[in-house]
């Protein structure tokens, strides 16, 4: 059933330009976004006051990937909360505030009780899940699916790359019917939306290097991830996939906070993994990188294709092919998934099934 492949998140990993293909394609018709089951009118659109998105671990992760793409393109204000801090602080919830919950299976026990606390507060409810037919697929208002098919590792792959379309789209619509986004552009974001599967394979088929790369860092103590704007967020993910099944400690920081805390964890040779994918930030963050260079940090770079300034503060660099500003974590998340991943086999450790881990976490 893993199809050849030693594991299913290897496997699953390889689904990840179907799954993305799967999701955008059923919505896009003639050159515009049609979500039917969003169920929202142009009308409705342009009301949203406010997009509040709630959900946990790597879903969480998309909230907050989604939050720079819907206020940079659509200028709608968001807020990322994760469901167990949500659910419990008596949320405010306005008038004109649309609510997106985002999950794979659908049975989050926190993400469910979060839809319903802002369901009984009166919001409207959009869940964007994988599982059909799963409590949040039924109780949401409505419902956007990924199309990602079953995921049976633990750490999520092709659902979470599935979720990142299905918010880029909604960002895009959001923006067009909002006079954010005229039609030229928003055809050329589709063009390169369309581009993202071929250059995820891509990226995927550099796994051997990664492996490479990835074996000399099976007795590291901590590894740290940083990035800027959408970087960040992608930190966060890249930090969780390697600490969930490799169980080497892994902490994610918005590049600017260094200096506030962490810098001083860095010792030599400790592995910092820098995401610089803003062109507007790459200065600030090749500062951050010669910073933690200079403290003996060994950095690691995934940056795009034409960023040959990277080279002058990292040791290794991984490059994306070029896309939209905006979809840029769809590409860089793939090198962050294979070291995660290489990590945990080389050292041996259950891939598919981490210890004290389950695949949906029913009970809070
Ligand atoms: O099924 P969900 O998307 O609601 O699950 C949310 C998290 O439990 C999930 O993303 C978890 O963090 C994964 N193990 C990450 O790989």
């Amino acid at each position: 059933e893993k199809g050849g492949y030693e594991h299913f998140m290897l496997k699953e990993m390889y689904e990840q330009p179907k799954a993305i293909t799967d999701t955008f394609s059923p919505r896009l018709k003639d050159g515009k976004i049609v979500i039917e089951e969003l169920g929202m009118s142009d009308e409705d659109i342009l009301a949203i006051k406010k997009i509040m998105i709630v959900a946990c671990g790597s879903a969480y992760h998309t909230g907050m990937t989604s939050k720079y793409v819907f206020e940079g393109l659509a200028r709608i204000p968001v807020e990322v909360d994760l469901a167990s801090e949500f659910r419990y602080r008596d949320p405010i919830i306005e008038e004109g505030t649309l609510l997106i919950v985002v999950s794979q299976s659908g049975e989050t026990a926190d993400t469910l009780a979060a839809l319903r606390e802002a369901k009984a507060k009166g919001a409207r409810v959009l869940g964007i899940v994988n599982v059909v037919g799963s409590s949040i697929a039924r109780e949401a208002d409505n419902v956007m699916y990924t199309w990602a098919g079953p995921e049976i590792a633990v750490a999520t792959t092709k659902a979470y790359s599935a979720q990142l379309i299905a918010l880029y789209l909604l960002a895009m619509k959001f923006a067009h019917v909002r006079g954010k986004l005229d039609d030229e552009n928003l055809a050329s974001m589709i063009e390169e939306l369309k581009e993202i599967p071929t250059q995820v394979e891509m990226l995927l088929n550099n796994k051997n290097k990664i492996q490479k790369f990835a074996n000399r860092y099976l007795a590291a103590r901590d590894i740290f991830f940083i990035g800027r704007g959408v970087d960040y967020a992608i930190s966060l993910e890249g930090s969780l996939k390697l600490k969930e099944i490799s169980y080497i400690h892994s902490e994610a920081y918005a590049a600017g906070e260094l200096k506030h805390g962490t810098i001083s964890l860095i010792e030599e040779g400790t592995l910092v993994a820098a995401v610089l994918t803003q062109e507007d930030l790459y200065k600030k963050m090749i500062s951050n990188m010669v910073e933690v260079k200079t403290r003996g940090a060994f950095v690691m770079a995934v940056t795009n294709v034409d960023n040959t300034e990277v080279e002058r503060a990292a040791d290794y660099v991984v490059y994306i092919p070029k896309t939209n500003k905006y979809f840029t974590n769809s590409l860089a998340i793939i090198p962050l998934q294979l070291f995660g991943y290489y990590v945990s086999v080389g050292k041996g450790c259950d891939v598919d099934k981490p210890r004290n881990l389950a695949k949906s976490v029913t009970v809070e």
